[in-house]
């Protein structure tokens, strides 16, 4: 049979320099190393894993042209001509005056909200990211998350669900008063709530809507550039233009720039913190200074700027960006024809499973979504997190759980990687899931931290599944 164009297989534009051998394991190898690492794959060292699908952030593959850039780094203190090419190139993309170099993205957040926060403020945002939560939160202000219960609906095939809900924003400003609102924040992509887009009309309306309440207006544009190719290919208007240009129209409109490099940047570390704010670049620079370094590198090397300079370049190549976001596509729609219930429509960087609908039988208080994460490993050597009540669970003053509103596990697929057949030998596993589904385990917690648990909990399986009593 002749392949549609379509159909055909979609190629991957770029050749491969340089490897890195993967160790090749049995599932049985797997089951001990699990065994070991108390059931959460956070524990597990790299070498025990064949795909890892844990994040997308600074798990980048560089280009020769990123590397050679490396090699010309100036490593001088304060004046490096690798500071001015990455400052160039952030001003160019942004439009803005004042640009400052961060160790990561968190590192910005810190920074910004730090100035920005404190008690009785209060930042709205489509959703926070955990470090932007965590930020903001630690200053004693307040994080409003403000979507639609029509975003919230996990298969509502709708073209931008990552957008702020205007109307909730609205409110939360009347409630609170304008003057106590530190900033609307637009994460482009909406990582936390299933990588999805934001319109251009959304981002105008945010802007007018600050404009209308004297409020600051920061993207954290992390993912701008996938972002942007979702705009170009759905909303009305924006067919013609190039990606890049759809960057910068949406960066015209906001007041700063938060970024972790880690993403789109394509480097493996850094952040940027961009504005247009004279008085608060100055407040922003002396923290910078106190914190993360010297106002000309921050918190990187010479060599991380040129890295992240040409990566900022290079993101934008529309055949890159088309191979991206359909090579994530292709993995959500064979999962979606063999019948894995997904978070639709597919994310720019990853794809989310349903593991309540997958695992029907495990209830929530026994994390199917950790269960998955461990059946995932074990059958296939594949590594990615829960994103569901192990990740946000909280407990109530009888100790009970209060499960998360949804059990998601996320594959998020990190930059220039893995190849298509890595992609289809993921694809090929899940015929493994889901003939050992009805056999799948809930787990308990036998250990957990105070915060952020998922990085360190132990669990152990539980011995079987509760049967329903008569
Ligand atoms: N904002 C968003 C939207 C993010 O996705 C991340 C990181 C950050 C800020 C923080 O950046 O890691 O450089 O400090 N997301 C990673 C992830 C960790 O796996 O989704 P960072």
């Amino acid at each position: 049979m002749i392949k549609t164009k379509k159909q055909r297989t979609l190629a991957e534009p770029f050749k491969i320099k340089m490897v890195e051998p993967l160790q090749i394991t049995t599932p049985e190898y797997r089951a001990s190393v699990l065994e070991k690492a108390h059931y959460n794959p956070f524990l597990i060292r790299s070498d025990d894993v064949y795909i890892d699908l844990l994040t997308d952030s600074g798990t980048s593959a560089m280009s020769d042209h990123q590397w050679s850039a490396m090699m010309v780094g100036d490593e001088s203190y304060a004046g490096a001509q690798s500071w001015e090419r990455l400052e160039k190139t952030v001003k160019e993309l942004t439009g803005m005056p004042y640009v400052l170099p961060t160790h990561q993205g968190r590192a910005a957040e810190r920074i910004l909200y730090g100035i920005l926060g404190g008690k009785d403020k209060v930042f709205i945002s489509n959703t926070h990211f955990d470090t932007t939560r965590a930020n903001i939160e630690f200053t004693g202000s307040q994080a409003f998350d403000c979507i639609s219960e029509e975003s919230l609906n996990m298969h509502a095939e709708l073209p931008f669900k990552g957008n702020i809900d205007i109307e909730q924003a609205r409110q939360v400003i009347l409630k609170y008063g304008k003057d106590n609102i530190s900033a609307i924040i637009l994460t482009v992509t909406n990582n936390s709530a299933g990588g999805q887009p934001v319109s251009m009309e959304n981002a105008t309306q945010v802007r007018a809507l600050c404009d209308e309440f004297g409020i600051l207006f920061v993207v954290d544009g992390c993912r701008i550039a996938e972002n942007s190719y979702f705009i170009k290919h759905r909303e009305a208007g924006y067919e013609e233009k190039s990606c890049r240009d759809i960057a910068c129209e949406m960066l015209d409109l906001a007041d700063a720039f938060v970024m972790s490099a880690k993403k789109d940047a394509l480097a493996n570390m850094g952040g940027l913190l961009v504005m247009r704010d004279k008085s608060l670049a100055e407040k922003c620079t002396n923290l910078l200074i106190i914190s993360e370094g010297f106002a000309t590198y921050g918190g990187l090397t010479g060599r991380d700027m040129e890295a992240i300079a040409v990566g900022l370049h290079e993101i934008f190549d529309e055949n890159y960006l088309h191979y991206r976001i359909k090579s994530t596509e292709y993995l959500g729609k064979h999962l979606h024809d063999k019948g894995i219930p997904l978070v639709r429509p597919y994310g720019g960087h990853a794809i989310y499973i349903d593991a309540k609908e997958l695992y029907p039988h495990i209830p929530v208080h026994q994390f199917p979504g950790q269960a998955l994460v461990c059946d995932l490993y074990v059958q296939g050597g594949i590594r990615c997190v829960e994103v569901g009540s192990v990740m946000f669970g909280k407990y109530n003053e009888q100790g009970e759980l209060i499960p998360a509103k949804s059990e998601l596990v996320r594959l998020a697929i990190p930059r220039r990687v893995y190849t298509q057949s890595h992609i289809e030998y993921v694809i090929d596993v899940f015929d493994d899931i889901l003939e050992e589904r009805d056999h799948a385990k809930g787990l308990k917690i036998v250990y957990e931290p105070p915060f952020l648990r998922h990085f360190t909990a132990r669990f152990e399986p539980m011995i079987s599944v509760p049967l329903e009593q008569d």
